[in-house]
């Protein structure tokens, strides 16, 4: 290990994240029945202008009287650039500050924008005499915020978690997309002509690279890396693909952007039976090998060794918070 200790963001657990336009409180209740964990009120893109104002006072209403359970709560604020998301902070901290776990910042560019925001609900705690703080999940979605990620990773103590903001990255990087978060067949590759000529084309993930680099700049300042909209919400087998590849690349959760997508977020980012079982007989195994003087030995016909501990106990300890939960 380095000597710089990475410090961890609270261990919330992040499966899936349901996004809740603040315009519709008629969908608030069954939101919070559901079996999601995070769920963000939203006074962003969901929210036409004329309805910001009244989304802001649903949302305050919502988060006091509203049995949330043991979900975690967030609203996601305007963008910086925008004159509503200082009201946005103001009123729904200052109102509502006690029930709100994190606050959801979009298109956010730089280190200052987090800086700013932090500022902000600071004041606002410190006045209130909140005694919880409150935490940030970023949206990494435009071209600036890519670029300075692991900056705006760094920015606040306030930093839980940064999302891959999907739709807006592909307007911002002006990629070509057919839907939110899908693929494209002019991202493919061609093989080599077959023997009878024929080639095969074979299509390829064409937001790999933005994911991976948003999950590195997550883990190296101890944050959740959580994957973005899956616009398509009747294609549960187009989602579950997405889904399995942010998981495979380190992501912790997906969002919801209807509620039918929660169940596959929680099934694809829950480690399975097998995979706990596995994980506990490599721990057993490697306990066993330390007592014989062993570093390294092998498991089922794999070598295993003091790496695949640490991959095993994140396992078992991600299996033990949801089994807590
Ligand atoms: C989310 O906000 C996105 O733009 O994908
Ligand atoms: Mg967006």
């Amino acid at each position: 290990m380095s000597f710089h200790i990475i410090e961890q963001a609270p261990g919330r657990l992040n499966r899936s994240e349901l996004a809740v336009p603040g315009s519709q409180p008629q969908l608030f209740e069954k939101a919070a029945k559901s079996n999601v964990d995070v769920i963000f009120l939203d006074l962003e893109d969901a929210v036409a202008p004329d309805e910001k104002e009244g989304a802001r006072k649903n949302i305050i209403e919502a988060l006091n009287d509203i049995d949330w359970g043991n979900k975690s709560m967030s609203v996601r604020i305007n963008g910086l650039d925008t004159h509503y998301m200082y009201r946005d902070v103001v009123d729904v901290v200052e109102q509502a500050g006690e029930r709100l776990d994190l606050i959801m910042i979009p298109k956010v560019g730089t280190a200052a924008d987090v800086y700013a925001v932090d500022m902000m609900v600071t004041q606002i705690e410190d006045a209130r005499g909140y005694s919880k703080r409150i935490g940030f999940e970023h949206i990494i979605e435009t071209a600036l915020g890519m670029q300075n990620v692991h900056e705006i990773a760094a920015a606040s103590k306030r930093n839980e978690s940064l999302h891959f903001g999907v739709a807006d990255y592909a307007a911002s990087t002006r990629a070509r997309t057919t839907i939110i978060g899908g693929v494209n067949p002019d991202y493919s590759v061609l093989t080599d002509p077959a023997e009878d000529g024929s080639r095969e084309v074979h299509w390829d993930d064409m937001w790999h690279y933005a994911l991976a680099r948003m999950v590195v700049a997550a883990r190296a300042n101890g944050l959740r890396p959580i994957d973005g909209p899956f616009g398509d919400f009747s294609d549960g087998d187009g989602y579950r693909a997405a889904a399995k590849r942010a998981a495979v690349l380190g992501c912790e959760g997906k969002w919801a952007i209807h509620p039918s997508q929660i169940a596959l977020a929680n099934e694809v980012m829950s480690p399975s039976e097998a995979e706990i079982t596995k994980a506990k007989r490599i721990l057993e195994a490697m306990k066993q090998a330390e007592a014989e003087g062993k570093g390294a030995v092998s498991l089922d016909g794999r070598l295993i060794d003091y790496a695949s501990i640490r991959q095993a106990e994140v396992l078992v300890e991600k299996a033990q918070q949801i089994a807590a939960n």
